[in-house]
């Protein structure tokens, strides 16, 4: 049967595994976002998946593997990533290590380091598990939408974003968490925190005693660490909540049409509105699924309520700040 997305029972699982091992492509879920899968030791596979996604050849993928002795083939494994991943994997977190030399380089941009890791997603599992038993190492996916966009966080998203194009998407639902992994920089001689995500600062500062700074000039290349990036088509703008009527006043004043994601009870006239959940974790599931629904929405622009300053609500301030950056953004100072 021709059905795509199709459920992710044992069988669609398994063809799945064997396109992976014969070199082609696969759309699976995981628990932060779906990734777009290619066998991560075939160069062909990898290079689909850069023209696939529009995706500049130096910005290097993760590499998906059951657990750490899988992530051992990859990278040089030192202490701290061994606590990590005893306290994290499987789960949200990316490891990026140094790569041993018998890696492939393609795999990851061409870089000396690797992003490794374990999800914990029970589709995304089977999948490894299965693709391991035919001879695999790892399972290279980025998120499964075109270069800069919104990332999926269901099987339907995939095929918006990748229409014809796309591959086999194992439908396992709605994603959990909702944002892309935690990555936490291990290459070098102190821990850096890449990409804010599902696990914390502070729970990876306590597993690690010792601080984990933002990254530097120096830190390597990450495509999500681009300031226009995760973003829809309709520009997004980051209002306080106090401001928002008045805001959505102005643009009508302007003839444009205003999409509305919000906390607090503002924006009754907006002309497409949605409430965000008042927790952070449940503001994260909602966040890709929200602003994908408000894009389609036929507005001209999309308002979203600023979110608060505090640690918990690090990963989606920081995906709704990249959102409002571009394409077509109105970049806040
Ligand atoms: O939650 C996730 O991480 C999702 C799911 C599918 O696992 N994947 C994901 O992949 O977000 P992608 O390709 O959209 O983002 C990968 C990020 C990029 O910012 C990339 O540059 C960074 O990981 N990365 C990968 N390997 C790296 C390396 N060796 N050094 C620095 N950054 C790296
Ligand atoms: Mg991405």
């Amino acid at each position: 049967m021709n059905v795509n997305p199709r459920p992710a029972d044992a069988q669609a699982i398994e063809e799945a595994a064997r396109r992976l091992a014969g070199g082609e492509l696969v759309a699976f879920p995981t628990e932060t976002v779906y990734g777009l899968g290619a066998d991560a030791a075939s160069a062909r596979a990898i290079a689909e998946v850069y023209r696939l996604k529009g995706r500049p050849a130096d910005h290097p993928l993760i590499v998906h593997v059951l657990d750490a002795a899988q992530a051992a083939w990859w990278a040089h494994w030192p202490a701290r990533a061994q606590r990590l991943a005893d306290a994290f994997w499987p789960g949200p977190l990316t490891l990026v290590l140094v790569r041993r030399e018998t890696a492939p380089a393609f795999a990851c941009g061409g870089q000396v380091s690797i992003g490794l890791r374990a999800p914990s997603h029970p589709v995304a599992r089977a999948l490894l598990a299965a693709f391991a038993a035919r001879g695999g190492h790892g399972v290279a996916a980025p998120s499964a939408n075109r270069f800069g966009r919104v990332s999926p966080t269901r099987a339907v998203h995939v095929i918006d974003d990748l229409g014809v194009e796309a591959p086999l998407v194992l439908d396992g639902g709605a994603c959990e968490v909702g944002v892309e992994s935690t990555i936490v920089d291990l290459s070098r001689e102190r821990p850096v925190l890449l990409r804010p995500g599902g696990i914390t600062i502070a729970q990876l500062e306590a597993v690690l005693g010792e601080p984990v700074p933002g990254r530097d000039a120096r830190a390597p290349r990450a495509s999500g660490t681009l300031e226009a990036h995760y973003a829809p088509v309709t520009p997004v703008e980051l209002v306080d909540g106090d401001g928002i009527d008045r805001r959505i006043a102005g643009l009508h004043a302007r003839g444009e049409r205003v999409a509305l994601w919000v906390r607090s009870g503002a924006g009754a006239r907006a002309d497409a509105r949605l409430s965000m959940p008042a927790d952070p974790t449940a503001a994260a599931h909602a966040l890709y699924d929200a602003l994908r629904t408000l894009d389609r929405s036929g507005c001209t622009r999309i308002l979203v309520e600023r979110v608060p300053g505090d640690a918990s609500w690090h990963a989606v301030a920081d995906r709704l700040r990249r959102s409002a950056a571009g394409p077509g953004g109105v970049a806040e100072a």
